[in-house]
């Protein structure tokens, strides 16, 4: 007798109808059909079975306080950072467990179960790394969450960030985090992204940069990221976060960055619901849009996952957990509408986050772990489409949530995933020159 069976779904690689048996925590067969008994069985005909969602670049401290102490009236980057500077010293451990809690439950019904989270090291009390250490051992049993250690107002704009970023780190912050385009230079910003990578070879963790999130083309610590990355040979422990100045630099210099990039091994981690809000703020018209270029380190063979930044924070009035509606966004605000690349977008919050937070490749496969989310969707095109509702969310072969389905009109005929294989393939504008 099995523990569960999941019936007839359609896996996102096109495989389908499958059956999924799963025993305790571990997937143990799939099958066009498994005849056993289980405990429990999930109908899912007709409905995309996929691995967790994953987000790589989260704030979990600042979520949920959205209106506390006030508003971001400017809607800028740096009215947030002055914002969340007026909220820190009124934090509470309690209050920030509280909101994180809250906001771990909200990931759960959305299928969010792996989250690297930021947590600001510029408060000599280290309220949130302590409410988040606690926070990161209470939900272990359901998300995988890691934390960083994020010097929000600059490792050397502030007196102690650099202390406070090493004591977080010795009690047990996950990863080293950093923000030169916000430290007083470009030469200071230098500096720190070398401090930061040599913190993180000595102490063997990896490195996630909020790097050159600004409209300024000459913001280019990305450049000496990507060399320090190779010179230490950090390589996939690295993480370039927003990146957003890459949209505002020049095409020659983009076409010299991009090969550096993909030497080091990093990821780079765009946020598009945020960034399509912050960036070209000081623009009159044309507006920039602001986001990285995702098409050209795409295929330069970088290892770009999408992530959420912010859900009601100083930041980002919106947001709800939710990374098929990241998803959504990444493909308007890059653009990129061809079929591959929808279904790219997919797999950029599902496999490409766990590549870029070092978790284990999260394909259903058997003998993997039984970790999946049951979606309103036939296909990854479909579910971005929907942002499909997470009919069942299952995490070591148990099941955590379930949603009902939304209205039967969603079910439309016709079926994405039998259109001729050539239609998946880069629109002219998404191939890179
Ligand atoms: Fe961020």
């Amino acid at each position: 007798m099995l523990d569960l069976i999941v019936r007839q779904a359609n896996l996102p690689d096109g495989r389908m109808p499958m059956d999924l048996a799963i025993q305790g925590d571990k997937i143990v067969a799939i099958a066009p059909r498994i005849e056993a008994e289980a405990l429990q069985e999930i109908d899912a005909t007709g409905r995309l079975v996929a691995p967790p969602f994953v987000d790589p670049h989260f704030h979990m401290d600042a979520t949920l306080s959205l209106g506390t102490p006030r508003l971001n009236d400017s809607g800028t980057l740096l009215e947030g950072i002055a914002l969340w500077g007026e909220l820190k010293p009124m934090l509470t451990p309690e209050a920030v467990m509280e909101r994180a809690l809250r906001y771990c439950d909200l990931a759960v019904s959305q299928g969010l179960l792996s989250i690297r989270s930021h947590v600001d090291v510029c408060d000599d009390r280290l309220t949130a790394v302590e409410a988040l250490i606690e926070v990161r051992k209470r939900v272990a049993p359901y998300i995988d969450l890691q934390l960083v250690a994020f010097p929000q107002d600059g490792l050397y704009r502030t007196p102690t960030a650099e202390e406070n970023l090493l004591r977080a780190l010795d009690m047990g912050v996950d990863v080293v985090g950093g923000i030169p385009h916000f430290e007083r230079t470009m030469a200071e910003g230098a500096r720190s992204v070398l401090r930061l990578c040599e913190i993180a070879a000595e102490r063997g963790l990896r490195l996630d940069l909020h790097c050159d999130e600004s409209d300024d083309p000459m913001s280019r610590h990305v450049e000496t990221l990507a060399a320090e990355a190779t010179r230490l040979g950090l390589g996939a422990r690295v993480v370039a976060s927003h990146v957003t100045a890459m949209h505002s630099y020049d095409n020659y210099y983009a076409s010299k960055l991009i090969p550096l990039i993909a030497e080091s091994g990093m990821t780079v981690v765009p946020n598009p619901l945020i960034n399509i809000t912050l960036q070209g703020r000081s623009d009159t018209y044309p507006r920039r849009r602001g986001l990285t270029r995702v098409p050209e380190l795409r295929a330069a063979g970088v290892n770009v996952a999408f992530g959420q930044d912010c859900t009601m924070d100083p930041w980002y009035s919106l947001g709800s957990a939710d990374m098929l509606e990241v998803a959504h966004m990444g493909v308007h605000a890059v653009p990129m509408t061809s079929r591959e690349a929808m279904a790219w977008a997919f797999t950029s919050v599902t496999q490409n986050g766990a590549a870029a937070m070092g978790l284990p490749d999260p394909t259903l496969r058997e003998g993997g772990p039984a970790n999946m989310v049951v979606l309103q969707a036939r296909d990854p095109i479909e579910a971005v489409r929907l942002k499909a509702t997470r009919l069942a969310v299952i995490k070591r072969g148990n099941v955590l949530s379930r949603t009902p389905p939304r209205i039967a009109a969603l079910d439309l005929p016709g079926r994405a995933a039998t259109l001729d294989p050539a239609a998946y393939a880069p629109t002219t504008s998404e191939r890179p020159d």
